[in-house]
Parts: C-alpha cells; sequence; structure tokens
C-alpha cells in the first residue's frame, strides 16, 4: 500500500512511520514541514532511522502551500498528523498559525482528495475536543472544548465531516489522549518535568499537581493508528485511544522519582487556562473496532522515556 503521513518528523508520526515500513508491501510518503513547538534538530533526529529507508520518501514541504494533487497520486491511505499541538500557547497572539496549520491546511488537504480516490483518511483529533467532563468520556459525549488548540482540532473533525458527507471522503478520526514515551515533545509535561529531573532543577508542575491524565504508551497509540489499515468498516466512525492507566501529575512525579532513584524538589506554578481537571478515556469502541489492548504500565512506559531523554541530554 502506497501511505501518506502528514507531520512524519513529529513525535507520534515518526513512530507511525517506522510502524508502518516493518511491513515489506508498505510504501510510505511523509511531509513535514518542521513546524510548531519542537526544534529542527530534534524532528530531524525523529527521522534518523527513517531517511536511509528505500521505502521512505521524505517531503520538507508546508500542507498549506505545497502543490498536493501530484503527492496524492496512487495513494491509498493518507494519516494527517501535522497539526501544531499544544493547549498551553494557543491562547493570545499564537492562535493564528494554529488555525493557519490545523484548519486552513487540512482544508487544502481534504480539497485536494477530491480528485484521487482513497480507500481511508484518519484524521489525528484529541481528547481536548471534550473539555471537562466527569468519569470515563465515550464518544458520543457532548463536546465542549476549553482552549482554542481543542477548538481547531473540533473545527477540523467537522471539516472532515462535511468532506465526507459531500465528496465521499473516507474519514477516521481517532481521538488521542495525551500521549508519551521516547520523542514526545519538549513542551509535554513528562518530557518536561524529565529534562529538569535530568538537570537537577526544580520541577515545575502547573496548578495543584492533583489534575489527572488518561496517558497512552506511543507503542500502544501507533498499535492502534495501524489497526485502522483494511478496515473500510470504520470509515465514518470517531473512536477513543486512550491508555492503560490514568495518574495525577504528582503521582507521575514519585514515579520518576523511583525511576531516577532521586528526590525531585517542586516548584508550584499558576494552573494552566484551557486544561481539563482530568481527562480518562473510555475505549470500549477501539477495544471492538481495532482489537486495541493498551498494554504498557505508566511505570514501564516512563521509564522507556527517561532512558531516551538520559541520553538526549547527556553532558547538558
Ligand atoms: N501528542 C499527544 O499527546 C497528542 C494528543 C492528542 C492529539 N494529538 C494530535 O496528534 C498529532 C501529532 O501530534 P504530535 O504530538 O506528534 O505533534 P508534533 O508537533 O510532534 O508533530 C506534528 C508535526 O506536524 C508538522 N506540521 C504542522 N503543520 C504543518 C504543515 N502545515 N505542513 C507540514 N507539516 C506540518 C510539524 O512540523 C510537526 O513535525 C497532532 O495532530 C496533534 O494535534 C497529539
Amino acid at each position: 500500500m502506497k501511505i501518506l503521513v502528514t507531520g512524519a518528523a513529529g513525535f507520534i508520526g515518526s513512530h507511525l512511520c517506522e510502524e508502518l515500513l516493518k511491513d515489506k508491501t508498505h510504501e510510505v510518503i511523509g511531509i513535514d514541514d518542521f513546524i510548531g513547538p519542537t526544534s529542527f534538530s530534534l524532528k530531524f533526529k525523529n527521522l534518523e532511522a527513517l531517511l536511509p529507508e528505500k521505502r521512505f520518501t521524505f517531503i520538507k514541504e508546508n500542507l498549506l502551500t505545497a502543490d498536493l494533487s501530484p503527492l496524492l497520486e496512487g495513494v491509498d491511505i493518507i494519516f494527517h498528523l501535522a497539526a501544531i499541538p499544544g493547549v498551553r500557547s494557543s491562547w493570545g497572539d499564537h492562535f493564528h498559525p494554529y488555525a493557519a496549520h490545523n484548519i486552513q491546511a487540512l482544508q487544502r488537504l481534504l480539497e485536494a482528495c477530491r480528485e484521487h480516490p482513497l480507500q481511508t483518511f484518519v484524521f489525528a483529533s484529541t481528547s481536548s475536543v471534550y473539555g471537562e467532563k466527569q468519569g470515563k468520556v465515550s464518544e458520543n459525549a457532548a463536546l465542549s472544548p476549553l482552549s482554542p488548540y481543542g477548538v481547531t482540532k473540533l473545527t477540523g473533525e467537522k471539516l472532515c465531516h462535511v468532506y465526507q458527507q459531500s465528496f465521499g471522503i473516507p474519514i477516521v478520526i481517532l481521538r488521542f489522549f495525551t500521549v508519551y514515551g521516547p520523542r514526545q515533545r519538549p513542551d509535554m509535561a513528562f518530557h518536561r518535568l524529565i529534562k529538569q529531573h535530568l538537570q537537577q532543577k526544580p520541577l515545575t508542575i502547573f496548578g495543584n499537581g492533583q489534575q489527572s491524565r488518561d496517558f497512552t504508551y506511543i507503542g500502544d497509540c501507533v498499535k492502534a493508528i495501524y489497526a485502522v489499515l483494511g478496515k473500510p468498516h470504520l470509515i465514518g466512525e470517531t473512536v477513543n485511544i486512550g491508555g492503560a492507566e490514568r495518574a495525577s501529575v504528582l503521582k507521575v512525579v514519585s514515579l520518576i522519582e523511583d525511576i531516577s532513584g532521586k528526590k525531585a524538589t517542586l516548584h508550584f506554578s499558576d494552573k494552566i487556562a484551557g486544561e481539563p481537571s482530568k481527562t480518562w478515556a473510555d475505549i470500549s469502541k477501539a477495544k471492538q473496532l481495532l482489537h486495541y489492548d493498551p498494554a504498557t504500565s505508566l511505570k514501564d512506559g516512563l521509564a522507556n522515556e527517561f532512558a531516551y531523554l538520559s541520553s538526549l541530554y547527556q553532558g547538558e
């Protein structure tokens, strides 16, 4: 199969490309323009294992300006992961790139898809579309994002629906819940906390640290995305991709202390606007439709991220 992955140099995109290439019958085109919170050098490092691979083609182009039609020639599946992610920086003057890359770029891609028959177009959405909810959240819960980021991703979902309704673009929406593990973006909590700990600095905790998240290990997340392949009955579905465990930020800090064998000092800072106090995914639909079974414990996944970051920041 010929597969296009947008955002291929990103955290999830680079892992997904590697997983796809394990099947020798797949050819993968990765597109990315090195945009967003992660530095060029880290994104380039994400591509290290992919670039020498003969069945992988990397295209450094912006979806806002690229000539998309030739890129879609012969493509069977699109995994659209390109976006500006993150809640914290989506306020104020920073909103413009969120609107451009999360909405306009998607709209350009969907327009280009009208001329190219596809098997599936997978859109990477987020738990941020739900807002604050009590208990486990299933896909049919009311959608009330708390942040401008969440609004752009919800708009992305809506755009996908209208292109499916009017032009038959075969959409599948996956809503990811806080993904972590090696290559996690530097703006995300685990990366930031582990880096501070490695550098023997106080760990910045936004709010009181009691906020909890459904944490999804990257290996589990990528298996769920991969499982969409070859399942035409998924077209039109929206599926939550959550993890094996939920935990508070303070619990995560204690796991980091266990893994490193060192006590951390904490620096409490203001709560972040737009963040819910908890997220909790009902993943019964993913279990049923994708045979999804997230297996990685938080401690094991965190230890893998810790090892990756120890090597990344060695000597700093
Ligand atoms: N990481 C998470 O926990 C998480 C949770 C929920 C949803 N998501 C969604 O998953 C997707 C991937 O997230 P990530 O954490 O890997 O982010 P990331 O920033 O690591 O990857 C996104 C990539 O998209 C690229 N990109 C952005 N706009 C582009 C454009 N116009 N043209 C070309 N490339 C462009 C960026 O350069 C970046 O490499 C995003 O859509 C995000 O909203 C992520």
